[in-house]
């Protein structure tokens, strides 16, 4: 332990500041200062759930203990953690919980979960529960299931009591896992390179911390229907990530069933095997994947979207550090992912902030050239997250103040949003922004060319996850984000996801039908299309996603 020095170093932990004491951890100050940290070692180093993000003051803090040594960045364990300067400020955060902005529904889907019809594989029989028709205890209380979306920035769980369709109770929390990397190429590089699991127990202790605090008996709990990325979800079933980072990046249950060691790509656990504190004999499990990085998440979707029975041309498009996107319908469905990375999600951006409380979400420039900012939770501005950055670039683009190839006008190389704050965005930002952009449109290109259509054709639009949810449509369109398509083809759905986990664990009709959906879905690797670089540089540019001409 390296005791802090001197005297005054503040500690700021998610907002409320200390004055650090001689012989206390971070950990301790947080305690002192009501702030809840999640622990199931008691500070002792050994479950690694204490970790707070170091915003401010990195320098000023004790040399990683070695129970640290597993993190990287600015990631510290709090119970292991002294000031070790004689002044200044440490700002930290905990992974965040309820105030970040994470989207738990979805709106304008064509069926809810809610709506279906119950036929869930945990049914009862007088005193006995069973899963699929065999015993697996004797009670008379409640039967409870858990649909989980794990995503590689936010974890949402939903509690639903499986007799009668009803949620119990939801939780949502930034995923732990991100001091292994923000996106999934770092976490699986990680994770090879780490032993142990590192990744895995961390998030397992997040993930009972959260079932915890559900307000039922865990032991009522026999199922849990997990989605997330191919990688997310690989994590959590124990699976070896190598291959997914490895061209032509598969997940390992994709290469068995390519051997014909097994018949679906879908991964089950017991209770007991899971790290949950569920039931024992529960059943977790691991919805099938697509292909590729083409997860169980996007598969979701397909089952949320009843694309089973969708006549219309219907297109899913879940915008991230990941990008996923689904095109068809019952008789035909491509899908594809596109390496966006973080920026949208305010990563790699000099002012980028995720959309918590203080992020400028919405931006207007003025008739006096002056901005207008809105801002999450109207408090002072702390940094833009992902829909103020389209906002920014469509107001700078409407004002002829930056043109489509992202170059600021007079030269400059930095606009400032708000001087109080210091809020600027970097024309540097702009090139990283182009960059993520560019490969979503590439990913749009290529889908609707191997489809053979036009984006006319499109007969409804479904935007996912949080950052699609907030995005302002025109905005979008006039950056070249999204295709220009009329705002009545446009559904600004939300967590499709975990509507889609919701109605298979709910039905097990829905989940077969899942099953069956994934293995009729083409997998469009767009780095091997020959205008796949075309796309690309084409989609950096700041202009409405239209007809580009294709060799078909
Ligand atoms: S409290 Fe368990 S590692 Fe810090």
């Amino acid at each position: 332990m390296v005791a802090n020095l001197g005297m005054p170093v503040t500690f700021t932990i998610n907002g409320q500041s200390i004055d650090a004491l001689s012989g206390l951890s971070l950990f301790d100050h947080a305690e002192r200062l009501g702030v809840d940290v999640p622990t199931s070692c008691r500070k002792q180093g050994k479950c690694k759930e204490c970790m707070v993000e170091i915003v401010a003051g990195m320098e000023l803090l004790s040399n990683r203990a070695e129970p640290e040594k597993h993190l990287r960045g600015n990631f510290r364990l709090s119970c292991q953690t002294y000031a070790s300067a004689a002044s200044g400020e440490v700002r930290c955060h905990t992974m965040r919980r309820g105030h970040m902005r994470i989207e738990r529904d979805a709106l304008g889907l064509p069926i809810h979960p809610r709506r279906i019809e119950l036929d869930p594989t945990v049914t009862r029989d007088g005193d006995r529960i069973l899963i699929d028709g065999v015993e697996v205890d004797r009670s008379t209380g409640p039967i409870h299931g858990i649909a989980m979306d794990i995503g590689t920035t936010t974890v949402v769980l939903r509690l639903i009591d499986l007799e009668t369709g009803e949620l119990v109770a939801d939780a949502s929390f930034e995923n732990p896992q991100r001091f292994g990397g923000a996106e999934v190429m770092a976490r699986i590089s990680y994770d090879t390179g780490h032993p142990g699991r590192l990744l895995l127990r961390t998030l397992a202790g997040y993930l009972t911390h959260a079932t915890q605090r559900f307000p039922v008996d865990p032991m009522t709990i026999y199922e849990v229907v997990v989605v997330g990325n191919s990688t997310m979800r690989d994590l959590f079933f124990r699976q070896s990530v190598y291959t997914i980072g490895q061209n032509p990046y598969r997940s390992i249950t994709e290469i068995e069933m390519a051997e014909g060691k097994r018949t679906s790509t879908s991964l089950t656990l017991t209770g007991r095997r899971s790290l949950l504190p569920i039931h024992p004999r529960a059943r977790v499990y691991g919805a099938p994947i697509i292909s590729g990085h083409v997860g169980a998440d996007a598969a979701a979707c397909m089952l949320a979207v009843d694309l089973a029975h969708e006549d219309r041309l219907v297109a899913v498009m879940d915008i991230g550090t990941n990008t996923e996107l689904i095109l068809g319908n019952r008789h035909r469905i491509l899908a594809a992912s596109c390496p966006a990375g973080p920026a949208f999600e305010g990563g790699a951006i000099a002012c980028g902030m995720p959309a918590l409380d203080g992020a400028i979400e919405e931006v207007a420039i003025r008739d006096d050239g002056k901005f207008r900012l809105g801002v999450i939770g109207n408090i002072a501005p702390e940094g833009i997250c992902g829909s103020g950055l389209v906002d920014v670039l469509s107001e700078l683009l409407r004002t002829g103040r930056m043109n489509e190839m992202g170059r600021f006008d007079d030269g400059k190389s930095r606009i400032t949003l708000d001087d109080e704050s210091a809020i600027f965005l970097l024309e540097s930002d702009v090139n990283e922004l182009a960059q993520a952009k560019g490969a979503n449109v590439a990913g749009l290109h290529t889908v609707r060319n191997r489809y053979g259509i036009e984006f006319d054709d499109i007969e409804l639009f479904y935007l996912a996850g949080g950052f699609g949810r907030h995005l302002d449509i025109e905005a979008s369109k006039r950056i070249g984000l999204i295709p220009s398509l009329p705002e009545s083809k446009i559904v600004q759905a939300g967590n499709i996801a975990i509507e889609g986990a919701t109605i298979a664990l709910l039905s097990k009709t829905k989940r077969q039908e899942l099953e069956e959906l994934v293995k009729r879905v083409e997998h469009c690797r767009l780095e091997t299309h020959p205008q796949f670089f075309d796309f690309f540089v084409e989609g950096c540019q700041f202009k409405p996603v239209e007809s580009f001409p294709c060799i078909h």
